[in-house]
């Protein structure tokens, strides 16, 4: 059982908080990238997809006063894109956050186009269209025919191949992985992903493009779901594990949120839509090996067209006008029926299992991550968390928290669940090693051998 409060609750969230703070700073030491110039800016942008993302792009841009050219298929698209930005200016006016004529003034930074032409005189592209590789593929050669030789290229892609899309141009040294969170123009956190010909002065002009917004830039390796969702897929296949053995979204969250954490896993997705990336699992369900245990409980509420927020139901019910989530008797009616289809029979599931199994499934990747070189430093693993997916500030971040927990304590604990659920489980050896030697994840210097 871990102690719920951990240590460094009682010890020192000043301190904690003081960790997260440097974290963030020192995101953007990037060993061997050039200096850039910290006064870059663009003169013009253009963002490709109208969206929930490629809104909230172009708002970001606008509010610091860079031009944008907003681009999506049709009038029809753009329509809706520009109506949900009017009303996201209309509520922070609303709310007193913003003076209805500095509004007026950035929704007039936004100019929508239907015509993939009107990158032409862009320093910056960020594509934000669907999350399906032929599209981004299909989007990026037509915007090298249309692109200025200088222009930066960046994709908003959560877990895509940014090789793959970036060799879709002839330009691959100018592509990188501009991966926002949602709402784009509001969360802090940007990682930001070189591909394997990514040139160091793309990474630091998107680095220095995330400080421009006022983002916490954090460079990720392209791997899939980079550092932030790769962490995610593993938190929420546990999640999703617990739900399948007997726990109920509700459960889960409460005790995500009594440990600190902004709003639990299913209130979150729920949020950014339960349809985002469904077509690529259906796909990957064929090919996936078989010697381990998978969940596709992520695609009954979608069957059931609960795809979240916006269609006023998910993994809870919404009602007209008010954003909160409601425990949904029907929905845990579908879940307990999913159960049964699938030969699980349902047990009580304690506080200190769900906790344990969602948290030390952050460590373990996040160790992982590190070792593969996808995450520079530990740090930059727990300013992705704290930033960007809501993990309590006053803990300082899963690695923080660890390390606050006793690496050894952590070890005995997932070869426990190691033996007991499998494959998923197995330590990273980075962590095996600290543990062994009474050593921490902060403790490690960058570019320490792992
Ligand atoms: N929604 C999130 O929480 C989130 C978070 C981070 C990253 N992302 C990523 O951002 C990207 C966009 O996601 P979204 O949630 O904004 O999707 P969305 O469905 O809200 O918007 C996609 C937009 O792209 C447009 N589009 C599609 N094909 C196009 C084309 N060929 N040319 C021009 N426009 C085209 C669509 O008309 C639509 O307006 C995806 O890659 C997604 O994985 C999403």
């Amino acid at each position: 059982m871990i102690e719920r409060k951990c240590p460094a609750a009682d010890q020192g969230e000043a301190a904690a908080l003081d960790y997260v703070r440097r974290a963030q700073e020192s995101a953007a030491d990037i060993p061997g990238m050039p200096v850039t110039d910290s006064a870059f800016r663009p003169a013009q942008a253009a963002v490709v997809g109208a969206g929930t993302m490629g809104g909230g792009i172009a708002m970001a841009l606008a509010n610091t006063g860079v031009p944008v050219t907003l681009i999506d298929r049709d009038i029809a698209d753009l329509e809706r894109g520009l109506s949900r930005i009017k009303a996201n200016y209309a509520s922070t006016v609303q709310r007193g956050r913003l003076e209805h004529s500095v509004a007026e003034e950035r929704l007039s930074w936004i100019t929508p186009v239907a015509d993939m032409a009107a990158v032409a005189d862009a320093d910056i592209v960020i594509e934000a269209v669907f999350e399906e590789m032929e599209i981004k593929q299909h989007v990026f050669r037509a915007l090298d025919r249309h692109v200025k030789p200088d222009v930066l290229l960046g994709t908003n892609t959560s877990a895509l191949d940014i090789d793959a899309i970036a060799s879709a141009t002839s330009r691959p040294d100018r592509v990188v992985g501009t991966h926002f969170f949602s709402p784009a123009h509001v969360m802090r956190l940007l990682e930001v992903i070189p591909g394997a010909h990514t040139a160091p002065q793309t990474l630091a002009q998107a680095m220095s493009l995330g400080r421009l917004l006022g983002k916490v830039a954090v460079r990720a390796g392209n791997s899939n779901g980079f550092i932030g969702n790769a962490m995610l897929f593993d938190y929420r296949r546990e999640a999703h594990f617990l739900v399948e053995e007997g726990a109920f979204p509700s459960d889960v969250d409460r005790v995500l949120t009594e440990f600190g954490f902004a709003m639990g896993l299913f209130t979150m997705t729920d949020m950014s839509g339960l349809d985002l990336g469904v077509e690529s699992k259906r796909k990957a369900i064929a090919t996936r090996p078989q010697d381990r245990r998978y969940t596709d409980l992520g695609l009954l509420p979608v069957d059931l067209g609960r795809l979240g927020q916006k269609t006023g139901a998910g993994w809870y019910k919404y009602l007209s006008g008010d954003r909160r989530a409601h425990r949904d008797p029907e929905m845990d009616a579908e879940i307990v029926a999913y159960s049964a289809r699938i030969g699980i029979q349902r047990r009580q599931i304690s506080d200190d299992e769900i906790l344990e199994r969602c948290l030390y499934a952050l460590v373990n990747r996040g160790a992982w991550l590190l070792e593969q070189d996808v995450a520079s430093k530990p740090t930059d693993i727990d300013a992705v968390y704290t930033t960007g997916y809501g993990f309590p500030k006053t803990k300082g971040g899963p690695l923080y928290w660890a390390d606050s927990v006793g690496l050894s304590k952590v070890l005995d604990d997932i070869e426990h669940l190691h033996a007991q659920h499998g494959v998923w489980w197995e330590p990273a050896p980075l962590l095996v090693r600290l543990a062994r030697e009474g050593g921490t994840f902060t403790g490690l210097q960058q570019g320490e051998p792992k």
